[in-house]
């Protein structure tokens, strides 16, 4: 039997944390944060995400120190620089969701070069989202539909042009959805831990993908009762 594969959120909290209780700098809770990306990318399909969105920066986060900015997006830059290939050879497609018109040049063009040279991958589709704010996504469609002339649900999710989400995950203690999919995860199940996100492993994932599927999901109905 074919089962559907996942979408899943993942809101990366705690990296600022997981350097202090080190006495390092923020920037360093951020490279061991892409570490953990890498990690969750690698062990996502076999069980069972199709699709995963991660929250790298949102609409937000330009309110932080320059140099925490500087060095996010550097990291975004050196983690297409390096993985791009990788993620090509593994059938990972990469795609960016939020505002580009704000992003550094050069890493704009790491993002265009990723996305293209990933496009015909088939296997888990990575979708980093950056400069993303939900809200602003929603102002965004509903000026489309208005060009439409069509407020029904369904074109709001097409002029979103974002799948629905099943679960979102959020780590570090944080129990918030801060601006993440609002419209998409309506219906999502959300799953909150302790854990960092930089010590956020397999192991972690497991647990939430487990505790998920022992959720019973009813969206506004009753739940099925067992023949
Ligand atoms: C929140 O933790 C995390 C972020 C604002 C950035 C998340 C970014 C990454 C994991 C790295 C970039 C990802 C890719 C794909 C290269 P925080 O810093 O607010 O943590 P704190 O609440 O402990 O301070």
């Amino acid at each position: 039997m074919m089962t559907r594969t996942l979408h899943v959120g993942f809101i990366m909290d705690g990296n600022g944390r997981w350097a202090e209780r080190r006495g390092l700098p923020r920037s360093s809770g951020h490279k061991a944060g892409v570490k953990a990306v890498r990690r969750i990318v690698e062990c996502a399909p076999e069980l069972g995400i199709g699709v995963m969105t991660i929250y790298a920066f949102s609409a937000d986060n330009w309110s932080r120190p320059a140099m925490e900015v500087n060095s996010l997006m550097k990291l975004l830059q050196l983690f297409l620089n390096r993985e791009t290939k990788q993620c090509k050879a593994q059938g990972v497609r990469i795609e960016f969701v939020g505002r580009r018109d704000r992003l550094p040049r050069n890493l704009l063009q790491a993002i265009i070069d990723a996305e293209q040279s990933t496009i015909n991958c088939t296997g888990l589709h990575l979708r980093i989202a950056v400069d993303y704010s939900s809200r602003d996504a929603l102002v965004e469609a509903a000026r489309k539909m208005a060009g439409e002339n069509i407020f029904t649900r369904e074109s709001m999710s097409r002029c979103l042009a974002s799948p629905d989400m099943d679960l979102v995950v959020r780590t570090a203690s944080e129990k918030r959805l801060s601006d993440f999919f609002l419209w998409e995860a309506a219906y999502a199940e959300l799953y909150f831990c302790d854990v960092l996100w930089p010590d956020f492993d397999r192991d972690h994932l497991a647990q939430a993908i487990s505790e998920f599927h022992n959720r019973t999901r009813k969206f506004g109905g009753l739940a099925k009762l067992a023949s």
